[in-house]
């Protein structure tokens, strides 16, 4: 039995099922902005535990039973589900839907893949019931003090939860960082590739660490005195300013840096993963993010690592740095343009996902939702946002004028921190491939041309010509005679 008296019916105007740390956090946050929240777990400890902690926060209606629970709200009901992604996340859907009504609100709130989200959507809008997939960034803090909210769904429900969202998110110079993102799996894809985003930024960041300690030979204090600095320029993060932070930090019991206690490798719950794979099949190039994802899985390939250490040789160059200041400087510049590659790739694979799903999405309002709250939130997302204010329609960011002429500056330097890396053998797979794709991105003619011929010459898979319309085909093992295929 539950310590707490049976909730009334009809009363709250949103429900959380799920009261691990997110979830409670969420319903904290909502009960703190006035809202009666519902709430309900499985185990009805957690639940109790929350009316114990934090019931003087606002008004709480708690219920043992999902039937109690979903009772509880008013109608139209909103029913936010914070519990495991995949099979739990179905498990409670069942439940929920099995006692709600046509026009009832389910919201999945946590990091879903977006083509479940598309079927969950598809399979409760036969039962007459709105299905949101609601990507929420911003971790435990986030989650209770004003996460960036990413809701997809459709508009109708949008209209009954957006203004308690766009409430309790975060605010930028008043904004909230919370839009209705579009139809069905929308909001889930772009919280996707928000994460995806989050991989390559927190690699590259590594990656100048690395380089500063292996080229600088700079104790991990000193160089978080370096993002302590970057941190009040265009680099302005969460992600740089928490990096000070961690590289301050001593370790309690070994009285070390706290990094250097660390084991080097980077665990992943999937969502770097699913955004490549995600730009494979939509055929997006996103290589910071696909190298970031990688660079985990290198870390975390133990037997080659073990296999290679030692034995595999470096034959490096050896370079120096011989001004530390302008080294430091390079990295500042190579990070801030690997960075907008990084964001140019994301925002290229948000616009192509928009396409093949049917999905309205105001890349400038993803930007200006990012800007608060989410892991990724920086001060340069002003900028995304005027540059596609500027044009809806453009087709890449780092064509934007302002784009264009931050890279621009940035270039000399990001080529020199590559170049030494290569020659001293640091790893560096985001500031290289951020680096190749600009080269490539810009590039008069690729060697993609001898690619088609190769593909033809095996495969009879044939080409097309710079100088006249049509499909070709060259007879390779015959005469050599080329056909015109349509
Ligand atoms: C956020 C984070 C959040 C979580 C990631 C971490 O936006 O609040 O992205 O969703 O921290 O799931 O992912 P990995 O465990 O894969 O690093």
């Amino acid at each position: 039995m539950a310590s707490f008296a049976a909730s009334p019916a009809n009363v709250a105007d949103i429900g959380v099922t799920g009261m691990a740390v997110m979830g409670s956090n969420l319903a904290r946050n909502l009960a703190r902005n006035g809202f009666k929240v519902a709430i309900h777990n499985r185990s009805v400890a957690k639940t109790e535990k929350v009316v114990d902690s934090y019931g003087s926060e606002g008004e709480f209606y708690p219920s043992e039973s999902t039937a109690d629970f979903v009772a509880s709200l008013q109608k139209p009901r909103v029913a936010i589900i914070m519990v495991k992604a995949g099979g739990p996340t179905d498990a409670v859907i069942d439940e929920l839907s099995e006692l709600m009504e046509e026009g009832d609100i389910i919201v999945d709130a946590g990091n879903a893949l977006f083509t479940d989200t598309r079927r969950r959507e598809a399979a409760l809008r036969e039962k007459g019931l709105h299905f949101v997939g609601a990507g929420v960034s911003g971790g435990e803090e986030g989650a209770l003090n004003g996460p960036s909210i990413m809701p997809g769904g459709t508009v109708e429900s949008y209209d009954r939860l957006g203004p308690m969202f766009e409430k309790i998110s975060a605010h930028v110079d008043g904004v909230p960082c919370c839009t209705h993102v579009g139809a069905d799996g929308a909001g889930h894809f772009v919280k996707m590739v928000h994460n995806g985003i989050e991989y390559a930024d927190m690699q590259v960041i590594s990656e100048a660490y690395d380089l500063m300690t292996k080229a600088l030979g700079k104790p991990a204090g000193e160089i978080g005195d370096v993002f302590a600095e970057w941190n009040k320029g265009d680099l302005e993060s969460f992600l740089i300013e928490i990096t000070a932070e961690v590289l301050h930090h001593t370790d309690a019991t070994s009285g070390k840096p706290f990094v250097d206690v660390i084991l080097d490798r980077a665990a992943q719950k999937g969502t770097g993963a699913w955004t490549v794979q995600t730009a494979l099949d939509l055929g997006v190039p996103v290589t910071g993010i696909a190298e970031a994802t990688f660079a985990r899985s290198t870390s975390g390939s133990v037997p080659q690592r073990e296999a290679a250490r030692g034995v595999l040789p470096a034959e490096t160059q050896d370079l120096k740095v011989l001004d530390e200041a302008s080294f430091i400087d390079d990295l500042q510049k190579a990070l801030y343009a690997a960075k907008l590659v990084s964001y140019s790739q994301g925002f290229d694979e948000i616009a192509a996902g928009a396409k093949q799903y049917g999905w309205d999405i105001d890349l400038g309002a993803m930007a200006r939702i990012w800007r608060g709250g989410c892991i990724i939130r920086a001060k340069f997302l002003n900028r995304i946002t005027e540059a596609y204010e500027r044009n809806a329609a453009l087709p890449l960011l780092l064509a934007d004028e302002y784009f264009t002429a931050e890279i621009t500056k940035c270039i000399p330097a990001w080529r020199r921190v590559v170049a030494f890396a290569a020659a001293n053998g640091i790893p560096v797979p985001v500031f290289s491939s951020t680096l190749s794709y600009y080269d490539a991105v810009r590039a008069d003619r690729l060697p993609a041309a001898l690619v088609q011929a190769q593909r033809d010459f095996f495969g009879a898979h044939t080409y097309q010509r710079v100088d006249v319309e049509g499909t070709f085909h060259v007879e390779w093992s015959e005469d050599r005679r080329e056909s015109k295929q349509d």
